[in-house]
């Protein structure tokens, strides 16, 4: 928290995007157990021990919430599921169906809320508690196509085609997801992350319209409810429009995915402000010199400012875990 409230410290504290996952044995165990990756999510106990599992194990300094950007698709009336070894599924497709045409049904969000509350409760006082939802375009590219794209093409294509209907879903997710993040901090959340994974396939003219305006105004009315929460914007891809996404939304940090020089990263971003990132999650597979020198890399370019050191996007399942604990090692000095 201290990072994030904009001040740089010795040492960056350091969490990974999806730390709870498939690469812990634990995880999996538990997985097993319990069906699948919506029966954890949706079985308020279990969330929370998957939370906190990567703390347990690691002492990582910051737990996220454990759930998916797609539950706000689901409270606004989509059936989710996800097909075993492809991905997540959202029917009917916004493609051939009106937002109008769905019934919402926010009490799927409830609870994700007592999971918050419930890590909270268990987590020590010096960890801090993140939540999280996916930005507005992110998740529009879901609910049009129904799934993951190759280069969110439908929904590209559709924002052209008809983009009075495009902004009127981006309003309403905005709309929901304000809702969603403002109960996650009245539960416990200490910081907010928004994800906006698909931000790096917009031309420049739509990432103004459909990435930093919907983010803007989240943050603007999170602003006003809760001025000292610290919202993190992580527009993965998004590349030499960074500066613009970290000046004009007003979050407090700013995630930055791996293919982001970090030096160019630290030159180009407002001075000050909080950096969270950004070693390739590929690299940490792989291990060895190489990973040593990234790291170190990441850790020089970024010493300046204020750091939470991160993955550039989420760890994959076969990560190796003295990989992960190594760079815990190095980040930390040992
Ligand atoms: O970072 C965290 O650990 C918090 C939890 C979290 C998950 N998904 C858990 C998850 C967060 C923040 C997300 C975000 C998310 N989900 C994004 C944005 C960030 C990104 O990764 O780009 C997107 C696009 C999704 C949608 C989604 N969820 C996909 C495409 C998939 C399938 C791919 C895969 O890895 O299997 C998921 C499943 C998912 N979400 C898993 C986890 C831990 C894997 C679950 C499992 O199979 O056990």
């Amino acid at each position: 928290m201290t990072v994030l409230n904009g001040e740089a410290t010795e040492r960056p504290p350091i969490w990974f995007m999806r730390q709870a996952g498939r690469y812990l044995p634990e995880y999996r165990a538990l997985r097993a157990e319990k069906g699948g990756f919506l029966d954890l999510v949706y079985d308020v106990e279990a969330a929370i021990e998957v939370t906190l599992q990567p703390l347990k194990r690691f002492g990582f300094d910051a737990a996220i919430l454990f759930s998916d950007i797609l539950v706000v698709p689901y409270a606004m009336g989509q059936d989710l599921w996800f097909e075993e070894g492809e991905g997540p599924r959202l029917a009917p497709k916004l493609l051939d169906t009106l937002l109008e045409s769905l019934t919402a049904a926010p009490e799927r969000l409830e609870p994700v809320f007592r999971t918050v509350a419930g890590v909270k409760a268990a987590l020590a006082p010096d960890k801090a508690l993140l939540g999280f939802a996916g930005s507005p375009w992110t998740v529009a590219t879901y609910m049009i196509a129904g799934q993951g794209s190759r280069e969110q093409a439908e929904a590209r294509r559709l924002s052209y085609r008809e983009p009075e209907r495009v902004a009127a879903l981006l309003d309403a997710i905005a709309e929901t997801t304000i809702g969603y993040l403002r109960a996650q901090i009245d539960a416990g959340a200490d910081a907010v992350q928004l994800f906006d994974s698909w931000s790096g396939s917009l031309s420049p003219r739509q990432f103004e319209q459909m990435v930093i305006a919907p983010n803007a105004k989240i943050v603007a009315a999170l602003k006003q409810s809760h001025p000292d929460t610290p919202v993190i914007g992580f527009p993965k891809g998004a590349g030499g429009k960074l500066p613009a996404y970290a000046r004009e939304t007003g979050v407090d940090a700013v995630g930055v995915d791996e293919t982001v020089d970090p030096e160019w990263a630290h030159a180009s971003l407002p001075s000050g402000m909080p950096v969270q990132g950004n070693l390739d999650p590929l690299s940490l597979v792989t291990g060895g010199p190489q990973l040593h020198d990234a790291v170190d890399r990441i850790l020089k370019a970024f010493s300046g400012r204020p750091h939470i050191f991160n993955l550039g996007h989420g760890i994959v399942p076969d990560t190796p875990i003295a990989h992960v604990e190594a760079v815990l090692a190095q980040v930390r000095g040992r």
